[in-house]
């Protein structure tokens, strides 16, 4: 359906809920570090009629800095704007909440996740040299492109 956009709601993942570990780690190959920082995050589906089809995680940092730590659409939902309305939503209940800065990260190699975070006004603010090569124990390969640092974009609010 073309206008599915209109019909995607975004609200918190319910206690009875499944945690949507599928999609969790198209973003993150880690369980292992998925399960250290989901017990202290805010968790957030897309949802479509019953189906779920994104997932968004918020983690605080600090009292004035809240990060992006997982954002994820299934990827036959791919580029229809579920992942910018999932973006824009992180900002708003950021604001919500009076933090003053949103930070989100990712791979060196991860093109159109950088092209799209900064297409929503995050700026690089920071590299981590070899975090994926030394943090992961399997090479990461996205668009031809080894994953080697970590690159780190905030967004004032
Ligand atoms: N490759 C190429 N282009 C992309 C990609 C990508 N992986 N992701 C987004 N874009 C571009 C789209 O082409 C689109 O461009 P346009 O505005 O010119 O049309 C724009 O970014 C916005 O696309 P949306 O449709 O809003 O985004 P989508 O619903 O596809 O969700 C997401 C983006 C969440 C990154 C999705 O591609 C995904 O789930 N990828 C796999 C998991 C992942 O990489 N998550 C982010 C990891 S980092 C982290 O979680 C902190």
């Amino acid at each position: 359906m073309s206008d599915l956009i209109h019909h995607i709601l975004i609200r918190p993942l319910e206690a009875a809920e499944p945690v949507p570990y599928g999609l969790l780690l198209l973003a993150d190959p880690s369980e292992e570090q998925i399960d250290r920082y989901l017990p202290g995050s805010e968790v957030y589906v897309a949802a479509w009629k019953e189906q779920v089809l994104g997932v968004l995680v918020l983690s605080e940092l600090s009292a004035h800095v809240v990060e992006i730590k997982n954002i994820a659409v299934e990827e036959a939902y791919h580029g229809k704007g579920i992942g910018t309305l999932m973006i824009r939503e992180a900002l708003a209940i950021a604001r919500r909440r009076h933090y003053q800065i949103i930070t989100i990260a990712t791979a060196d190699s991860s093109t159109g996740q950088l092209y799209l975070y900064q297409k929503e006004g995050f700026e690089i603010t920071n590299i981590k040299p070899g975090f994926f090569t030394e943090q992961y124990s399997q090479p990461i390969y996205e668009n031809g492109l080894r994953a080697k640092d970590q690159v780190i974009l905030s967004k004032r609010l």
